[in-house]
């Protein structure tokens, strides 16, 4: 066997979805991206985690961090379903590049566009759009994870800035120089908490005094993005950097989650069909027992199972985000998209690693990155868990 399967032709099978002839061409343009730009160095920068800063500008340009921005703010105004293909598209060339893309357009870029005033907007917005600045998003900390109400970074207003000290856990890309990080703390007093109404949103950049960037994670997967603490000593917020409403950050982290959860079931369909392409690539070159090993059932019940669960993956995440786009409430699908989608990207990268057998367990070949990098599907913008939680809450809703 010779490893030549460093960078799979993709296996689309998403003929049922009724893409328009805009949303075609914008999937085309991510693959033609993805492969020039992304899946040759994906190997390399997961073995270094390496994080490539001049892909920023880059997917900037070629309007990959705007799409879902009004022109105004140089965006591409494009509806849900074509971002969330392009998002595919990059997810399967490299999973650490997806989830920039997905936390800049999903998180920041969107809780900026529905809350800020307009002056926040019109600094910030553009120039993210261009690639010029990347967003971020700070919600957990050390002891708040999937209880997010329970955080405990404090911000107190001081005349015409707020001061703000804490720790915020698995800030993505939190080390980059032109980061704008929409961060919660809660404006509430110590001496009379009002849970998850006691929690605001504020606009953060590095260039502030007293924002440090803490502990950097040693990651399982998707090492080529960087994931750190940012902790806050005393930072000095100006106040029109509020965002939105005080007391409303919680309520808009999860109205943001509902969109930025289809980013990750987009980003775990991604790695899923880059899993699915590969197996079956090696399937029809391995020969055991005398053929190539695709002619045994075994092998094909387990790509027929790969491929449906995909397919049945991106048809939910679709029907989801036209919807969403048709301003229907979509909090329990987007969760069952997520879900859904993580569950499925760790099944197909599991069942390519046992395709390729001893293969699939060396660095060889890409598989075990993909089941490396399906794993934090599961687990980032709500665990499997919790997306269950929020289900089953709205069957009562
Ligand atoms: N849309 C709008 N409002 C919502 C909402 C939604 N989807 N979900 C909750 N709210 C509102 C509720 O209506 C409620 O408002 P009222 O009090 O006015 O009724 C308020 O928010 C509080 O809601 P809950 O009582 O449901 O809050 P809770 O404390 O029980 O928590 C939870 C609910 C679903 C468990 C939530 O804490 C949660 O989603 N946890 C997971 C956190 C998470 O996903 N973190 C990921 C961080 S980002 C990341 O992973 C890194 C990265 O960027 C890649």
């Amino acid at each position: 066997m010779s490893a030549t399967l460093t960078s799979p032709e993709v296996v689309a099978f998403d003929g049922v979805l009724p893409l328009t002839e805009t949303q075609r061409d914008i999937q085309r343009l991510a693959r033609d991206f993805a492969a020039e730009h992304v899946a040759p160095f994906a190997a390399e920068w997961d073995r270094d985690q390496r994080f490539e800063p001049s892909l920023v500008p880059r997917m900037g340009e070629a309007g990959f961090l705007g799409m879902l921005l009004p022109e105004a703010y140089d965006g591409l105004a494009l509806d849900t379903s074509s971002y969330l293909l392009a998002l595919e598209e990059i997810a399967a060339a490299d999973a650490s590049t997806a989830v920039m893309m997905s936390v800049h357009n999903s998180l920041p870029t969107q809780m900026l566009l529905r809350y800020a005033s307009d002056a926040l907007k019109d600094r910030y917005l553009a120039p993210m759009a261009r690639g010029e600045r990347l967003g971020g998003f700070a919600l957990s900390e050390p002891d708040a994870g999937s209880d997010a109400a329970s955080l405990r970074a404090q911000a107190v207003r001081d005349g015409d800035h707020w001061v703000l000290n804490g720790t915020k856990s698995w800030v993505t890309h939190g080390t980059y120089p032109d980061l704008v990080l929409l961060a919660t703390a809660r404006t509430d007093a110590p001496d009379a908490r009002r849970g998850s109404k006691g929690i605001s949103t504020f606009v953060v950049t590095p260039d502030m005094p007293g924002f440090r960037v803490g502990k950097k994670e040693n990651k399982m997967g998707l090492r080529a993005s960087p994931t750190v603490q940012v902790v806050f000593e005393d930072l000095r917020v100006p106040a029109e950097n509020l965002v939105g409403e005080e007391g409303q950050g919680f309520v808009y982290a999860m109205q943001s989650l509902d969109h930025g959860r289809l980013g990750i079931a987009a980003q775990a369909l991604g790695i899923a069909r880059a899993a699915l392409s590969a197996a079956r690539d090696y399937a029809d070159q391995r020969k055991q027992f005398g053929q190539p090993i695709r002619n045994f059932q075994a092998i094909q019940f387990k790509l027929a199972d790969m491929a449906s669960r995909i397919a049945s993956g991106r048809a939910l995440l679709h029907q989801t985000a036209a919807a969403k786009d048709r301003g229907e409430r979509v909090t329990a699908y987007s969760s069952m998209c997520k879900l859904l989608a993580s569950e499925t990207a760790m099944f197909v990268a599991d069942e390519a690693v046992q395709i390729f057998g001893g293969y699939g367990y060396v660095k060889e070949y890409p598989v075990e990155r993909y089941l490396r990098d399906a794993k934090v599907t599961e687990i980032y913008e709500g665990t499997s868990e919790i997306q269950r939680v929020v289900i089953a809450r709205e069957l009562y809703a």
